[in-house]
């Protein structure tokens, strides 16, 4: 069925974190993922660190479609003009209609919004899709941690990306 219309972005709220929850295990991979696979029992998506108000939704055709967390790369006072994108997963069956950009977009926008200055963020050296959606929502690489991870047999690099506002 065609898509009539695009992503519509949204505030999270308390309950969408069972549907947040199964989006983070069931898209689990080492392309974007440092951590291991989470097993039962799961911890909820939500917590005192991570608030619904740190995370924009997107929905598409009425469903929720992937989100964004947005958050501070430390808790210092001299780091508080920067936010960083702390996590950022579209459903597969999703991807390939506009839901990432939309989501990066948006967190840029609300970045702006509450007065930052900067935005940054993390990404595996191997995941081209990430790094392409980034680079074209105007993020520049500014650093690179050579075979900073080990997954899956390989080392993989951390690339710091980021842009002013
Ligand atoms: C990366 C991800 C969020 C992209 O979401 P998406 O909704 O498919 O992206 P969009 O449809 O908005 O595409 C926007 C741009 O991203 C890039 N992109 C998306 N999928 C791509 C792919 N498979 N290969 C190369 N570039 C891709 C393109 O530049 C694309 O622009 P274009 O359509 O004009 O070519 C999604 O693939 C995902 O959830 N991946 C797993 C989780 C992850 O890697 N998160 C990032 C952690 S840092």
């Amino acid at each position: 069925m065609a898509h009539l219309s695009g992503p519509s972005i949204r505030f999270a709220r308390v309950a969408d974190d069972p549907v947040l929850s199964r989006l983070d295990r069931d898209t689990w991979s080492t392309l974007h993922a440092v951590q291991p696979r989470d097993e039962p029992p799961y911890r909820p998506f939500f917590d005192e660190s991570h608030p619904p108000r740190n995370h924009l939704v997107a929905e598409l055709d009425g469903r929720v479609a992937g989100y964004i967390r947005l958050g501070f790369p430390t808790p210092l006072a001299s780091n508080a003009h920067v936010r960083q994108i702390r996590g950022l997963t579209v459903s597969p069956d999703a991807r390939g209609r506009g839901v990432g950009r939309a989501l990066v977009d948006a967190a840029v926008e609300e970045a702006r919004r509450q007065g930052a200055r900067r935005i940054t963020l993390r990404v595996l050296g191997h995941n081209a899709p990430a790094r392409a959606l980034y680079e074209s929502a105007g993020f520049v690489v500014e650093g690179v941690q050579p075979e900073e991870f080990y997954l899956n047999g390989e080392y993989v690099d951390d690339v710091l990306m980021g842009r002013r506002l």
